[in-house]
């Protein structure tokens, strides 16, 4: 706003402004001062919402494609994507995840291609899949998909899936594809038609040779990624049991009372598993409410298995198993449970915590 020294703009002045800000616009430039509060808020003003997706509609829905809708080369896979509201236009769970239900039928295969996205698999129910890794070496790994498992692969590194059984299999697939695509970082490349192998192996050759706790392998090579591609339930719950029965001795360990964690590593360096995104698993006590949180990032949760109630902003949702829930960033997040509940979660953390841009708030 242009001041004359009266304090009040004259006709002549109004016009002037006028004509200035319609030469900007001609200009293709836009002034600050008519937009800083919308591109420098106080604190995060998300797009995307709070938003509750159960697993009694999306896999009733997913097994539906399942019988309509090929899995073959072009889509490459019959994954269907968590939509929030919030974001319309996209297929985003929130500004920077993808959280997506990947269905495979019975005896099928999803042909190989490779992508500067980075993404987990998750599986809450089931097993029979095998999903086929370039090690990073130029070797195929093939690493079995069973219930409670994280099975990763890195950016760039070949993919493929086979099932082996008669019975479809579903699971959660995580990407990071929002940023990427807000990067202009993507890039796509087709593999060959014939998996590059179908074995199926109890246990894969990198866990193999990174699967022991604080191990490390003289002899291997390093790599930019996890090495270790599969993180199994059975570790995942002793871990989880561990700091519970340790809590009920009076030892530390938990976040907070009741309230149990591990974040999932590369065991190579001791960071995040994947280099965009954050994986953890939670598990509340029977009767335990976990301490209210909000961080700058977003996450999306999984029930894993028990149920509970959980409040994010404002939005209260009772939640049981297989349920997923979108926490945009800064929104406030509970969780509560009386029966006890184990909670799959990732989020945007590692890449906040690049930019010098994480914040937490504990209430
Ligand atoms: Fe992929």
């Amino acid at each position: 706003m242009v001041v004359t020294t009266t304090g009040e703009p004259t006709a002549d002045e109004l016009a002037a402004l006028d004509q200035l800000y319609a030469d900007f616009a001609a200009a293709h430039m836009a002034p600050l001062w008519t937009q800083r509060a919308g591109l420098m808020p106080q604190a995060p003003q998300p797009g995307a919402v709070p938003m509750l997706w159960r697993w009694s509609t999306l896999h009733p829905l997913a097994a539906r494609s399942g019988e309509l809708v090929p899995v073959g080369r072009g889509g490459e896979r019959r994954a269907i994507a968590l939509a929030n509201p919030g974001l319309p236009g996209t297929a985003y769970a929130t500004p920077t995840l993808w959280a997506a239900i990947q269905y495979l039928g019975p005896r099928e295969e999803a042909p190989a291609h490779r992508h500067t996205q980075t993404a987990f698999r998750f599986v809450v129910e089931g097993e029979g899949v095998w999903t086929n890794v370039d090690a990073g070496d130029g070797e195929v790994d093939a690493i079995a998909m069973r219930r409670g498992d994280l099975l990763l692969t890195p950016g760039m590194h070949w993919h493929e899936h086979h099932n082996t059984t008669d019975h479809p299999m579903a699971w959660i697939d995580g990407l990071d594809i929002p940023l990427v695509r807000q990067l202009d970082a993507g890039f796509f490349e087709f593999g060959p038609e014939v998996l590059a192998t179908t074995e199926t192996p109890e246990t894969s050759r990198n866990e193999r040779l990174w699967g022991y706790p604080g191990l490390t392998p003289v002899g291997a090579p390093a790599a930019a990624s996890s090495p270790l591609k599969a993180y199994r339930w059975e570790h995942t719950d002793a871990a989880l049991t561990a700091q519970l029965a340790l809590e009920a001795e009076g030892h530390p360990g938990v976040v907070s009372p009741g309230h149990a964690a591990v974040r999932f590593t590369n065991p190579a360096t001791g960071r995040d598993a994947l280099s965009t995104m954050r994986t953890e698993m939670h598990r509340l006590a029977p009767g335990a409410r976990s301490r209210t949180i909000r961080v700058a990032g977003s996450g999306v949760w999984q029930v894993f298995s028990g149920s509970g109630v959980v409040t994010v902003g404002s939005e209260r949702y009772e939640v049981a198993t297989g349920d997923l829930f979108a926490v945009p960033s800064w929104a406030p997040l509970t969780i509560g449970t009386d029966q006890g509940l184990d909670a799959f979660r990732f989020s945007d953390d590692p890449v906040f915590e690049a930019l010098g841009l994480a914040r937490t708030e504990i209430s």
